[in-house]
């Protein structure tokens, strides 16, 4: 029997490993940035540069994966980021591309966010993402092309009470990625973003209460909250050349949250 279709079929599995390329986290010290640089690793990335403002968190995750380097520093700094990335040229040569997990929020009403909270929710979830998409970039440009991926929030998409000013830094951050995607494009550079739910970090893990706990797992269509490693599985599709054709679009990655119509109407 002979079939109408003899396109080639690919192999798939390969096309998710990364054997020989070489990565930088960003915010690679706990939770999601850790779990990253365990799933490059693990597709076969012959080394990821941890980066934090921790010294010892970044060193301490280096040192858990094999060709695993570390490097510290405040990456919402321009003198910082032309730091790494002299750096990161040095100790890796071409840098196949990277993924940015920082990001962090202040709970305050929009009557309440005075201007020093605003200035740093756009330094620590916007600035970082435009300082290493130009310094990272322009090595990424001159060595072919690459991939970047950041970390937004379902806070961009939808409005979470007293999350205006961390929604409209990661609003803007989707935005960004989509000028990366058509302005760097023609350079075989790849610009991705994915928005999280609730994600059960140690940082939340350590706050949450028993009651919030359950309370955030209710308001997920598939009954529980995200665990670092449903990011870091994001993190990779998005790396890998299985998503070969996808640029300038963000993954929800919320088991459902976002996609809820809000009213009980039934
Ligand atoms: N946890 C959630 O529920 C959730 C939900 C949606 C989106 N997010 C986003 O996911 C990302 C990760 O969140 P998380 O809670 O896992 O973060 P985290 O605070 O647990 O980890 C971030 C890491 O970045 C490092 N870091 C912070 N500032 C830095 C700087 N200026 N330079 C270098 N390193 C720095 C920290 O030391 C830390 O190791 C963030 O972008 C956050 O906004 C989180």
């Amino acid at each position: 029997m002979t079939t109408e279709d003899s396109s080639p079929v690919p192999d798939y599995l390969q096309k998710l490993r990364l054997d020989g390329r070489n990565y930088v986290v960003l915010g690679a010290g706990l939770g999601m940035g850790r779990q990253t640089c365990h799933a490059l690793s693990q597709a076969g990335a012959a080394h990821v540069l941890c980066v934090d403002i921790d010294e010892h968190r970044a060193r301490e995750v280096a040192a858990e994966i094999p060709g695993g380097l570390s490097w510290h520093g405040d990456v919402t700094k321009r003198s910082e980021v032309v730091r790494l990335a002299a750096d990161a040229s040095q100790q890796l040569g071409r840098i196949n591309g990277f993924v940015d997990i920082i990001g962090m929020a202040q709970w305050k009403s929009i009557l309440e966010i005075d201007d020093e909270i605003w200035d740093w929710e756009f330094d620590i979830c916007l600035r970082h993402a435009y300082l290493c998409s130009q310094e990272l970039g322009k090595l990424m440009v001159a060595s072919g092309g690459g991939t970047m991926v950041f970390i937004s929030s379902i806070s961009g998409l939808s409005a979470a009470p007293m999350h205006a000013a961390y929604g409209a830094a990661k609003a803007a951050l989707m935005a960004w990625v989509q000028s990366l995607a058509v302005e760097l494009g023609p350079h075989q550079i790849r610009a991705n973003a994915i928005a999280p739910g609730t994600i059960l970090t140690p940082r939340l893990d350590a706050i949450f209460t028993d009651e919030q706990r359950t309370a955030n797992n209710e308001v997920v269509p598939i009954g529980r909250v995200g665990q670092p490693p449903d990011i870091a599985s994001a993190a990779l599709y998005l790396t890998s050349d299985l998503s070969a054709f996808v640029n300038g679009r963000t993954l929800v990655v919320d088991g459902g949250v976002d996609a809820k119509f809000p009213y009980n109407t039934l």
